[in-house]
């Protein structure tokens, strides 16, 4: 079941720059930053108010934060609910239609389980399925 919104995630092309607007100019706490090697991506949280802003940039010239930033640009690239059953959740949905973008979970950021729907399933929106830890 899904418990709450774990994190929204902008792709940066200057990740440096991002981080100051994000702590200096808009003043928000900082968790640090993480180089999430199993999706190529490097990333820095900001928790705030139950959820948290997540600053991904690419970690290699072949990671698809890369082909986002060359295609669109930096900007808003997925919203990451967090469930308390990831398995059930996406056998739940896949029995719905829904496609995902790897047939299993992969290893996210802070170790979690995490898996993506496709966007053409929802909507057009990027959504991420975390397990709650
Ligand atoms: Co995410």
């Amino acid at each position: 079941m899904i418990v709450g919104l774990n994190h929204i995630a902008i792709a940066v092309p200057d990740f440096e720059e991002a981080v100051e607007r994000f702590l200096l100019d808009f003043g928000l706490n900082f968790k640090g930053t993480e180089d999430v090697v199993a999706a190529k991506t490097k990333t820095a949280f900001f928790p705030i108010e139950g959820t948290q802003i997540e600053l991904i940039h690419p970690l290699t010239k072949d990671s698809p934060v890369q082909k986002f930033l060359d295609k669109r640009g930096g900007g808003l690239h997925h919203i990451c609910f967090e469930t308390d059953a990831l398995d059930e959740d996406v056998d739940r949905l896949k029995e719905k239609g829904y496609r995902f973008i790897t047939d299993e979970p992969q290893i996210g950021a802070h170790n979690s389980r995490v898996i993506f729907i496709h966007p053409k399933s929802a909507g057009g929106v990027l959504i991420e399925l975390m397990e709650s830890t």
